[in-house]
């Protein structure tokens, strides 16, 4: 099997590598010349847990290439797949230029037939513009070549997406002539020993399952915020109140944990991509547009507790800053807490020192104030009034309090993702504010 990548992004890498990982002749195309260059030597534009390896591997085999020329490797195509971003317009629908571009393309450079499948998270209707997008190249060109369209939404999770790719919970694939199904069923066959299910349904269905597994997960996330905020005002646990409501397995324990806000390019994206859509049908998705209220306010939620322990006035103040990603196991920071939190915290005078095990490099692109960054989480901490845990990286798990407290000017702890022990913090000395926890 052939297939064709489009966009070395992130989902567009994860998924060329790990298509060629198991034995399928892959292409990727970017328009971006440097990017090409840099992956022909091997270098990676994003970081991702094992991904570096197996594009490695495959590059030296032979069987992953990469290229800016869609017409030297469509030939022989059995799949092409888009996966080039579709960045939020300024009203919060997605634009599909780069994907109708990439459709334009292969209805001007398509030699036989193949399956065009749209992976890039897009509203429900694009892979008609698409099909139309393409039918009008191929008419400008007066040569019709047969394809079809595909919707093949793309579920992985930042830090986890090769095993996401490599062992699915699903696979949807919304498809409409029985070809084009049995194209990607072959494309998937592979990966089908990993106990898997493959889920067909139509094309509009298809496209709307992404964007409803998003919203239902950023949905659950607001909610246990809302509740946690209102836990604390009671002097409940949310912790304790988790464990209880997950237990009822049709609640399930994933996806409950009350924090700093969610973050990342697909919830906060999504979900406003979800409420627009909905504006466009005269449906207002009023949950949704609650979910995203929450998750505002609930970014700003720690700038408010250091406000209630330090004083209005946060001019002066030393604030350390541990984890500036968005989750662990990305360098990704964008929509991260982090961003609007230092921002917020900056504008108020206070000094930031802030740490990252992965991040900085991305966080310095991101936030254009004198945010001093240092080499380990500790040197963040000198002389700080405050330390604000951001990213749950394992490594800020069990720090040496001793030595922190040492270094700290004031013992104070806002633990943004609940990880560190109350009691425990509190018996050492410090004083503690979580998300949802009591304060005594
Ligand atoms: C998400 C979806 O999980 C994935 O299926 C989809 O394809 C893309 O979007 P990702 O953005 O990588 O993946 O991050 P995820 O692990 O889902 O976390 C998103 C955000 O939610 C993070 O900021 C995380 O800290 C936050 N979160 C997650 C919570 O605040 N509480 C939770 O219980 C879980």
């Amino acid at each position: 099997m052939k297939a064709i990548v489009v966009g070395t992004g992130y989902v567009g890498l994860v998924t060329g590598a790990c298509l060629a990982d198991v034995g399928i002749h892959v292409a990727c195309i970017d328009i971006d010349q440097e990017k090409i260059d840099r992956l022909k030597q091997g270098i990676l534009p994003i970081y991702e847990p094992g991904l570096e390896e197996i594009v490695h591997r495959n590059a030296e085999k032979g069987r992953l290439q990469f290229s800016t020329r869609l017409d030297e490797h469509i030939a022989g195509a059995d799949a092409i797949l888009i996966a080039v971003g579709t960045p939020p317009d300024e009203d919060g629908s997605a634009d599909l230029k780069h994907v109708l571009n990439v459709a334009d393309e292969i209805g001007e450079k398509l030699q036989d037939y193949a399956v065009i499948a749209t992976k890039s998270t897009v509203p429900v209707g694009t892979s008609l513009k698409v099909k139309a997008a393409v039918e009008a190249a191929m008419n400008r060109r007066g040569q019709h070549i047969p394809f079809d369209v595909a919707s093949n939404p793309e579920f992985l999770k930042e830090g986890a997406a090769v095993r996401d790719f490599q062992s699915p919970d699903r696979v949807v694939i919304g498809t409409e002539s029985e070809r084009a199904r049995s194209v990607l069923e072959q494309l998937y066959k592979p990966f089908q020993l990993n106990r898997h299910r493959v889920i067909y349904m139509d094309i509009a269905s298809a496209e709307m399952t992404k964007y409803a597994a998003n919203a239902m997960l950023a949905t659950r996330i607001s909610f246990m915020n809302d509740i946690a905020n209102l836990c604390e005002a009671v002097g409940a646990d949310i912790n304790q109140v988790r464990s209880g409501i997950g237990a009822d397995p049709r609640i399930g324990s994933k996806f409950l944990y009350a924090g700093a806000g969610y973050g990342g390019s697909c919830f906060p994206k999504d979900v406003k991509a979800l409420i627009h859509t909905g504006r466009e049908h005269g449906q207002r998705l009023r949950l949704l547009e609650a979910v995203e209220a929450i998750n505002n306010d609930q970014k700003q939620l720690l700038f408010k507790k250091l406000q209630a322990a330090l004083g209005k006035d946060l001019q002066g103040k030393q604030i350390a800053v541990w984890g500036l990603a968005f989750k662990p196991q990305t360098d990704d920071v964008r929509e991260a807490p982090a961003l609007s939190l230092i921002d917020a915290l900056i504008k108020a005078g206070a000094i930031i020192r802030a740490y990252d095990p992965v991040a900085v490099e991305e966080a310095c692109k991101h936030i254009p104030h004198p945010v001093t960054y240092t080499r380990d989480e500790y040197e963040a901490l000198e002389q700080a009034d405050a330390l604000l845990l951001l990213t749950e990286w394992p490594e800020f798990r069990l720090p040496d309090w001793e030595r922190v407290k040492s270094l700290m000017r004031r013992p104070l702890v806002l633990d943004g993702r609940n990880i560190y022990n109350p009691a425990q913090l509190r018996q050492q000395g410090f004083e503690y504010h979580g998300i949802g926890i009591p304060l005594r």
